[in-house]
Order: C-alpha cells, then sequence, then structure tokens
C-alpha cells in the first residue's frame, strides 16, 4: 500500500474510533493537530509520513479510551500491521505516540526530531483561541465555574482536591496553559506559541477588565 493510501485509511479508521469522544480529544482535536503537524514538519524538515500517521494515531492509545495504556497500544499496532507499515516505520510510530503525552512535564526528553513535531502540535492545540475554547468547554463538562476570586490557588490542593472539587476554568490558565509557550521543542513550534499564547494574555487582561467594571 502506497502511504497516502495508508494515511486516508488511518483518517477513517481514527474518525471511527473517537465518535461520540467527550472528552477534549473527539476528531476535531486530532484533525487539527494533523494539520499543525504538516505545517511544523514541513518548516523542519521532519518525516511527513511519520509525524502525519503519529499525530492521527496520538489519542487512540489514551488510558481514557481503553483498559490500560498497553492495550491501547496493542490496537496501533495492530492497525499498522493491518496496513502494512514497514517493520523500522511501525516502531518509530509507536515511540513517538508513547512518549509524547503530557503527565505533568515529566514526560522524558525527546531525541526523536518526528516526536518533538508531533509534541508541539498537541500542545498549541491546547492554547490560544482553540485551547480557551477547549478550557471552557471542559470546565463546564464538568459543571466548575468559569471564574472563582476565591478559588484556592492550585498549588496549595491536592490533585483529588482539585479534581473533586474547585477549579474554574480560569485556573486552568495558571496551572497549565501559560506554562505551555516555554515547553516547545521546535523553532516553529515556539513562534506559534507565542503567537497563541500572547492571544491568551490578552484575553485574561480583557476578561478581568470586565470582571470589575472597569470595560
Ligand atoms: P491532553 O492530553 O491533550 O493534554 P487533557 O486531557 O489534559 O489533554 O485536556 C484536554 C483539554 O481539556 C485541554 O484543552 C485542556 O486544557 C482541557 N483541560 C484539561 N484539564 C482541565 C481543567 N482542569 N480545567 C479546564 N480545562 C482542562
Ligand atoms: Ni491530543
Amino acid at each position: 500500500m502506497n502511504k497516502e493510501q495508508i494515511i486516508e485509511n488511518t483518517i477513517e479508521f481514527v474518525k471511527n474510533e473517537l465518535e461520540g469522544e467527550g472528552s477534549g480529544h473527539d476528531w476535531w482535536h486530532i484533525y487539527r493537530v494533523t494539520e499543525v503537524t504538516k505545517k511544523i514538519a514541513q518548516d523542519e524538515n521532519a518525516d511527513l509520513f511519520l509525524c502525519t500517521m503519529a499525530a492521527l494515531l496520538h489519542d487512540i492509545a489514551d488510558e481514557k479510551l481503553n483498559e490500560s495504556e498497553e492495550v491501547g497500544m496493542q490496537r496501533v499496532k495492530g492497525w499498522l500491521e493491518s496496513q502494512e507499515v514497514d517493520k523500522g516505520e511501525l516502531e518509530i510510530i509507536m515511540e513517538i505516540i508513547s512518549t509524547i503525552s503530557f503527565k505533568g512535564g515529566n514526560g522524558p526528553t525527546l531525541t526523536r526530531l518526528e516526536a518533538k513535531v508531533v509534541q508541539d502540535a498537541d500542545r498549541l492545540d491546547a492554547i490560544g483561541a482553540i485551547g480557551i475554547a477547549r478550557c471552557f468547554i471542559y470546565s463546564g463538562s464538568k459543571g466548575r465555574q468559569m471564574y472563582d476570586p476565591n478559588d484556592v490557588p492550585r498549588e496549595t490542593m491536592t490533585k483529588e482536591e482539585y479534581r473533586s472539587n474547585k477549579g474554574a476554568a480560569i485556573n486552568h490558565f495558571y496551572e497549565k496553559l501559560l506554562k505551555l509557550k516555554d515547553l516547545m521543542n521546535t523553532e516553529t513550534g515556539k513562534s506559534m506559541a507565542q503567537e497563541r499564547h500572547d492571544y491568551m494574555i490578552r484575553f485574561l487582561e480583557q476578561f478581568f477588565e470586565e470582571w470589575d467594571g472597569r470595560k
């Protein structure tokens, strides 16, 4: 099978798998991450096939969708084998997917350019206008407020308290979203993140001005 055909089949596979997915990892998240991945990959001279495949499949193995991450990775492997992806490339795609997820910033340092590209694209989808929208929709789905001026800063709460308790949407900006710009791997990712970051800062300024009736 040629690579274009494999990519087309994979798009259909992922669309089917993520249908009705409600945790913010729906097909359109994958679509956006894949489009940004292609842009960064071209600018950074990374392998377009490996990057595109990893972007398309990056959430399929997520533990939220599977019994465990291992079971999820087996599904990815099964899919790649069914598409007769070259064994060496299959291993690289698997490696990229298993190393990119952001686990509180404690993930392994990435060495492969293609992994850096896909991780940048995934993080970019959490910031900027899209990131703002995702943050509020996530909070709303958990029944949380958009902002509580008395909200306890995340740092002083346990993870469980935070999850079950407060954690207004605005808190998540300080907890995570405003930190992502400094975690970018590639030059292209950094400059895209800077623009999206500045947009979030302007949003927050306006938000607080409006909150206090100053604008
Ligand atoms: P990923 O694995 O892509 O980093 P997450 O599952 O952490 O994604 O989050 C999916 C989306 O929901 C992201 O846009 C993220 O910013 C948002 N989100 C996650 N946790 C929170 C939270 N506590 N409050 C508001 N938004 C959140
Ligand atoms: Ni993702």
